[in-house]
């Protein structure tokens, strides 16, 4: 195993899959990483389904395109229409990959709202999206050390409810899709900000 920062930054957002498959012990060791994020209290409100049947990604990835040529259909400004269609590609590129995890979480009410009866802090989901947050991240660190690509994926939810109607996953939010495969490309790591200007010490 590399060292655990290493890892962490070796690790890049693949978008193109080769054909060949990823075995069933690898995709259980992906699912394995994910449930054993940190969640508020332990509530793991969360689900993680693996899809691997190529029509039933065909069929995500399509719900995906009709969504996106709806909104950019909508989209009245000329220029931001044409920036979205360039964008939109990268919103169904999953449908290259041999397996695609959906990240889903049980929207609840704030606890701290619900216990104290006052609404302290919005009701926005916060807890169950980053602890979902912290599997998705444990499953892409788990692809990359078996040596696999993966990509975190949020332009698919511009279909959200069809993809939730497709994988029968009613009640369930999702919060990203995550194709993995054998990866055909490997991408250059996009420059990171300057370290001073995103942290800080106080001593
Ligand atoms: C919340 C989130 C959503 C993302 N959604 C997409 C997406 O829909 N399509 C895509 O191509 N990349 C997506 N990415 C990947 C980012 O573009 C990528 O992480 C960033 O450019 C840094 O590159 P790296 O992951 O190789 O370090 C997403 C990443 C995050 C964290």
């Amino acid at each position: 195993m590399k060292d655990i920062i290493e890892l962490i930054k070796s690790r890049r957002s693949v978008r193109k899959f080769s054909n060949a498959p990823v075995a069933e012990a690898d995709i259980d060791r992906m699912l394995e990483a994910a449930l054993w994020a940190p969640s508020a209290s332990n509530r793991q409100s969360w689900k993680f389904v693996a899809v691997k049947n190529p029509s039933v990604i065909k069929e995500m990835a399509a719900a995906v395109r009709a969504a996106a040529e709806k909104l950019k259909s909508q989209i009245e400004d000329e220029d931001n229409a044409s920036a979205f269609g360039g964008y939109s590609g990268y919103f169904t590129f999953f449908e290259s990959a041999p397996v695609v995890i959906a990240a889903c979480f049980n929207p609840r009410p704030n606890f701290v709202n619900v216990l104290s009866g006052k609404n302290l802090r919005p009701d926005d989901n916060l807890e169950q999206t980053t602890a979902v947050g912290a599997a998705i991240q444990n499953m892409l660190l788990a692809a990359h050390a078996m040596g696999y690509g993966a990509c975190w994926m949020s332009g698919p939810l511009i279909a959200e409810p069809e993809l939730i109607k497709i994988l029968k996953l009613e009640g369930l939010r999702l919060a990203a899709l995550i194709p993995v495969g054998v990866a055909l490309e490997t991408p250059a790591a996009p420059k990171r900000k300057p370290a001073g200007n995103l942290t800080g010490k106080v001593e």
